[in-house]
């Protein structure tokens, strides 16, 4: 991928520029809990993006997508809004930068991904948090690591039409080589844990299904959450969002929110709990309790936040009847993948039957990826 881009990069641009990375997410648990002030448990992945950048001293982009074969060129103002619904990402990012005073001078750029698209592992994630990287390193603005991340996280919500939380960008940003984050979405306070489970391996299986729409379902969740609170609030004014809010206080308002709102909150309620146990778990190298808690948040997924599929559902209950010790369907939902937490000696098996299985319900295999723990944002060289 690097030799690719630098090739291009010289055949557009000329020489010189720096090459940047960064990367895709997994996320071993608390999902939907970001924008509900929960917490969070993701890593950075082996997969990513990369990009050569060089300043052309001009004030416009110009930038090469090799995945589209597609050249974009924009300049840096709110009008100039780019066609291309990839380039939107870039030409946000220099907009978001510029709005908390940094400076943007126009620059040439060629890059690559390899964070399979539709997947849930954040491939726009790992796009925003590239760019906010490099532009703030070469422009020398001195931004911090959380406001970069906030960066990429305003671009989804005022250029690319996804209210989404902080967890993406977060991780993308911060990610660490072998390293798991736990973020308090509310304070942003985070730590790292190792992660190597001795006799277990983290694989994630593809469905290959991406749902249209999942964007604006995606802000729909988001609303029956404030929704919900906002109910609960009146009677606990100190429940700021809904990771505020008692399981009990949730019953007190059953009767004044739609269903739909219930459910969704009672998901949430019980997931930002669940982030907590995992992690003591962990600490205690207790995987069995790691993986029973992953089944309950495919529950919870599946039928309170309704945000799974069919063949999500099918691989769930595949790992569940073949003794898998965890999965979950992982990211936003409404298709990519499930994330498993799998014995070393049952790995194979699992694989081939998996495979073999959902061929035959859905006729295509389920894509199969090894999860490495990476680093996030970086200048390669
Ligand atoms: C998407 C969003 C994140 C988060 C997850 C669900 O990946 O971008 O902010 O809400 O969905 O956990």
């Amino acid at each position: 991928m690097k030799q690719k881009i630098q090739e291009k990069f010289k055949a557009l641009f000329g020489e010189g520029g720096n090459l940047f990375a960064s990367a895709g997410r997994i996320n071993i648990i608390g999902e939907h809990t970001d924008y509900n002030g929960g917490y969070v448990f993701p890593g950075a992945i082996d997969c990513g993006i990369m990009a050569q950048i060089k300043l052309n001293g001009t004030d416009k982009v110009r930038a090469y997508s090799l995945d589209y074969n597609e050249l974009a060129e924009f300049g840096l103002k709110e009008e100039d809004v780019p066609a291309q619904a990839w380039a939107r990402y870039i030409f946000g990012v220099c907009r978001e930068t510029i709005k908390r005073g940094g400076r943007v001078a126009g620059f040439d750029t060629v890059f690559a991904g390899d964070v399979p698209l539709g997947a849930g592992l954040s491939s726009s994630a790992a796009l925003e948090s590239t760019f906010a990287f490099a532009i703030n390193e070469l422009n020398k603005n001195g931004i911090d690591k959380f406001e970069l991340a906030k960066i990429g996280q305003s671009t989804e919500h005022n250029y690319c039409g996804v209210k989404c939380g902080i967890m993406d960008q977060f991780a993308s940003i911060f990610g660490k080589k072998g390293s798991l984050i736990r973020l308090n979405c509310k304070t942003m306070e985070y730590k790292y844990y190792p992660f190597n489970p001795q006799g277990y391996k983290v694989v994630l299986l593809d469905s290959c299904v991406k749902h249209e729409l999942a964007s604006s379902a995606y802000n729909k969740r988001r609303e029956s959450c404030e929704n919900a609170a906002a109910a609960i609030r009146k009677y606990h004014p100190e429940v700021e969002t809904l990771s505020d809010a008692k399981r009990q206080w949730l019953e007190e308002v059953r009767t004044e929110i739609p269903e739909e709102d219930f459910m969704r909150a009672e998901y949430v309620i019980g997931e930002v709990q669940r982030v907590l146990d995992v992690c003591d778990a962990l600490e205690r190298g207790d995987y069995e309790t790691v993986g029973e808690m992953m089944y309950q948040t495919h529950f919870g997924l599946s039928r309170l936040y309704e945000v799974s599929c069919e063949e999500l559902d099918f691989l769930n209950k595949l790992a569940r009847k073949m003794d898998v010790t965890g999965s979950r369907v992982m990211g936003g939902g409404f298709g990519g993948c499930t994330i498993n937490l799998v014995k070393n000696e049952l790995y194979d098996q699992f694989i081939a039957t998996a495979k073999e299985q959902f061929k035959a319900k859905f006729g295509h295999e389920p894509k199969v990826y090894d999860v490495v723990i990476s680093d996030g944002a970086r200048c390669v060289e």
